[in-house]
């Protein structure tokens, strides 16, 4: 079958999949208080129901699923999720994205479950500034699941760090020696304005040109773009094993590589992180039979996908914070 494509000729190999809502951390551009589930909240999408989603995916072209949560590993059956996943013909490329809570103890577990790679949230490598920005003192502990992660062959090891003005916007030449043995790729990621953060997102919303420019400054040199790569602009420097990546949503031409779409815990397909509406599928993933109606309702939803987001105007969508998205 014919591979999705939007009416801007962009296609979409690439589903995240939020499996959980719930997370165990409590981030300050993100869920600052903790994770409350409102009253009425549907449960989350069932294995049986995730499978049957999957099917549906691959045929219009997917083939990187991304397993992102609020935190996925506050999911008890998320190593069954993987394995699943992993099952499904046409999913090649299998990652998550996680706080790195249970990276050290389920790490192997989830390769042997078809895990090929994985994102982890660290916003800053001192332990204090960690424990401050996530509200969890476990720095060292995540870091021995990444060291354990690259030791173990995982094919891909990526880290996301937040930029936030005058809390971990200072941390370069940290990161630098860092990146200098550790063969992972680093992303810095401009904060984003949700439902929720705005009066924190004007107060701690940093642009990543003046970090990108010291970068080039210091010899790091920027990668041609790869016909599939997401929207991160990539750099690298002989002196490092490592890679660093910039996520800048309020860049021009940011949505123009947009090659994803998401699902949320409870079967929503979103097109855009910040659209202004979900399109229930959880309805279409009640029985096997269903699966021609799924790929026409998805397929005919794409039509609707907007060319680029309205952040700028200050529209952010119906995302009250990522944890309900996926990131
Ligand atoms: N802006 C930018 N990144 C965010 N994330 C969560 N909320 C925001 C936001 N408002 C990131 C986390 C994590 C990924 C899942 O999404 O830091 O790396
Ligand atoms: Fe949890 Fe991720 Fe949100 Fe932090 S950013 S609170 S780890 S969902």
């Amino acid at each position: 079958m014919d591979a999705l494509s939007d009416r801007y000729g962009r296609r979409f190999p690439y589903l995240r999949l939020s499996v959980v809502p719930a997370c165990n951390f409590r981030c300050m551009y993100c869920l600052p208080r903790g994770y409350h589930a409102a009253a009425g909240t549907a449960s989350p999408l069932s294995l049986q129901e995730i499978t049957r989603l999957l099917r549906g995916f691959v045929q219009l072209g997917m083939h990187k699923l991304r397993i992102t949560g609020g935190e996925p590993s506050v999911r008890q059956d998320l190593t069954a999720i993987l394995r699943t996943a992993a099952a499904v013909p046409g999913v090649i490329k299998l990652a998550i994205s996680t706080n790195g809570t249970l990276l050290s103890r389920r790490l192997h577990e989830w390769m042997d479950s078809g895990l090929n790679a994985i994102n982890v949230s660290v916003d800053s490598l001192d332990r204090a500034v960690f424990a401050r920005i996530t509200g969890r003192d476990l720095l060292d502990d995540i870091l021995r699941g990444v060291d354990m992660a690259l030791a173990s062959g995982l094919p891909s090891v990526k880290l996301n760090a937040v930029l936030l003005r005058d809390v971990n916007d200072h941390e370069l030449p940290a990161w630098l020696d860092y990146l200098r043995d550790h063969a992972l790729g680093l992303r810095f990621i401009e904060l984003m304005q949700t439902g929720d953060n705005l009066a924190f997102f004007r107060e701690r919303h940093v642009r990543a040109e003046r970090l990108e420019h010291e970068l080039q400054n210091l010899g790091w040199q920027a990668l041609p773009r790869a016909a599939d790569a997401g929207p991160a602009r990539e750099y690298r420097h002989p002196d490092y094993a490592g890679r660093i990546g910039i996520i800048a949503p309020y860049s021009k031409d940011f949505c123009t590589g947009c090659n994803r779409l998401r699902v949320t815990a409870v079967g929503d397909l979103r097109l855009c992180l910040f659209g202004e509406f979900g399109i229930p599928l959880r309805p279409l993933l009640q029985d096997d039979d269903q699966l021609d109606e799924l790929v026409g309702a998805i397929r005919g939803q794409i039509g609707h996908k907007e060319q680029g987001h309205f952040l700028h105007q200050g529209r952010t969508g119906i995302t009250p914070q990522l944890a309900s998205t996926g990131g």
